[in-house]
């Protein structure tokens, strides 16, 4: 029988369980759909991609304060969102086996159908019937009285009930903006994808808060249009395969009065990536009403009061990620690297000496390890030849390798090798870190 060439999506999931990327969630006891573990290299890139956001939102910016609201939320947060009412997909089951797929997803539903006439079975629909995404848990000592609440569905909710509190210790002048990273829960239908569509994942967003303009509004909602593009750009993806779309007017969420998605070209087809959205003054008006606090905004600088309109811009950052390997993976004659950028691939340096049964070798190039990780995160390796362990890290997307051979014993230079450009040139070993800093 003919080999089958496995597809790019299934190069990138073999790969991420090998390398200690990504795993499924509970393995040893049969997995949980829609969950995902992130192993020592995945927790590395994960932690440096956030940390990216954050600094290309939060830290170089002015008037973007950061926030961690709990996961935990009073349930009638929810109520007031619209999320118990609205935050529903349509779902459809099929008669013959009884399972359940979104009635929007026709791929899933054309596939569903040909399985069942593949076995000579009808694939009979029933009608669609909203189904809530929210995730329910029960909170508190006792059995009886235990009280529902849900995991939060989106991580924005946080952000608004604390606007309040953010005015008073902070002081913030409109226009300014609450950023968030954390975990949302979602009861998704048709986990699937990879990490596309989860049903535990993480968000990175920024609220920003503008005067109730729809002219300021729209501008901001414009420069946020631009400025997140640019972060994936500046991360090096394909340009090619980045782009905007508008949504519909029947496509929009509840609480959205204009919507774009950018979406990145998937093996399965172009995908949302992240939106940005208005979200106008649903969010807080709402929560003035459910809690009868006083949500508005005083602007000394007009003498106006007034509740602010918001702009939003949402990411998933396990979806995205998943986006970035499937970008930043290549096969090149017989070796496999993924390109990722420096900034945030998991290990910046790998240290190995020539060979590992000279002591003198094994000695300066643990020196040097030793040194390079007071700055960067450096992986070790001995085993195997030289070519070996290049293209070992080459696969896990280190950008650089520093070879500690005779000649360093002689003059104090190593080799350092591109991963990109495969070029090695020699270095001062007292020049490394910079070497390392001017790049990463
Ligand atoms: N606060 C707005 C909001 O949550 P959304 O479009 O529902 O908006 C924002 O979600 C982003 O979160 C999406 O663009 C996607 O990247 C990510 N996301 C949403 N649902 C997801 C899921 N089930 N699995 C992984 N990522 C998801």
């Amino acid at each position: 029988m003919a080999s089958v060439e496995p597809t790019r999506m299934e190069k990138i999931v073999s790969l991420a369980k090998r390398r200690g990327f990504i795993f499924p969630g509970s393995e040893i006891y049969g997995g949980l759909a829609g969950v995902w573990d992130y192993g020592p290299l995945g927790s590395a890139l994960k932690f440096n991609y956030k940390q990216a956001w954050w600094d290309f939102m939060v830290r170089q910016r002015e008037g973007i304060f950061g926030f961690q609201a709990a996961i935990l939320m009073n349930p009638k947060v929810w109520e007031a969102s619209g999320h118990t009412e609205a935050f529903a997909d349509p779902l459809v089951e099929c008669k013959t086996c009884h399972e359940r797929l979104r009635a929007d997803q026709d791929d899933e539903i054309k596939a569903h159908g040909e399985m069942h006439q593949g076995k000579g079975e009808p694939a009979v629909w029933t009608e669609p019937k909203q189904f809530n995404l929210l995730v329910e848990a029960r909170i508190g000592a006792v059995e009886g009285e235990k009280a529902s609440v849900y995991l939060r569905g989106e991580i924005t909710q946080g952000v608004h009930v604390n606007f309040k509190n953010v005015l008073d210790s902070m002081h913030p002048k409109i226009p300014f903006g609450i950023a968030q990273i954390g975990k949302a829960f979602r009861n998704e239908i048709t986990p699937g994808n990879f990490t596309y569509r989860m049903r535990e994942f993480e968000q990175m967003e920024l609220q920003y808060y503008v005067r109730p303009d729809e002219a300021e509004a729209m501008a901001a909602f414009d420069m946020w249009k631009q400025e997140r593009m640019q972060w994936y750009l500046a991360l090096g993806f394909d340009p090619k395969k980045l782009r905007f779309r508008e949504h519909a007017p029947d496509e929009r969420a509840h609480y959205a009065r204009a919507a774009w998605d950018i979406e990145y070209e998937t093996p399965f087809g172009w995908k949302e990536a992240e939106g940005i959205h208005h979200r106008g003054d649903w969010d807080l008006t709402r929560h003035a009403k459910f809690s009868g606090q006083d949500l508005s905004y005083f602007d000394a600088e007009t003498n106006e009061r007034f509740v602010p309109w918001v702009i939003e811009t949402s990411v998933g950052v396990e979806r995205t990620l998943m986006y970035l390997l499937l970008d930043a993976y290549h096969e090149e004659d017989d070796r496999v690297v993924l390109r990722l950028h420096p900034r945030i691939a998991p290990y910046k340096v790998a240290v190995f000496p020539l060979l590992r049964n000279r002591p003198d070798l094994v000695k300066k190039a643990e020196e040097i390890y030793r040194e390079l990780k007071k700055h960067f995160s450096v992986a070790w390796d001995d085993r195997g030849n030289i070519g070996k362990r290049y293209y070992s890290q080459d696969e896990i997307g280190t950008p650089w390798c520093v070879t500690v051979d005779f000649q360093t014993l002689e003059d104090e230079t190593v080799t350092v090798r591109d991963r990109d450009t495969m070029k090695q040139e020699r270095a001062a070993i007292g020049e490394l870190t910079g070497y390392f800093q001017k790049r990463v």
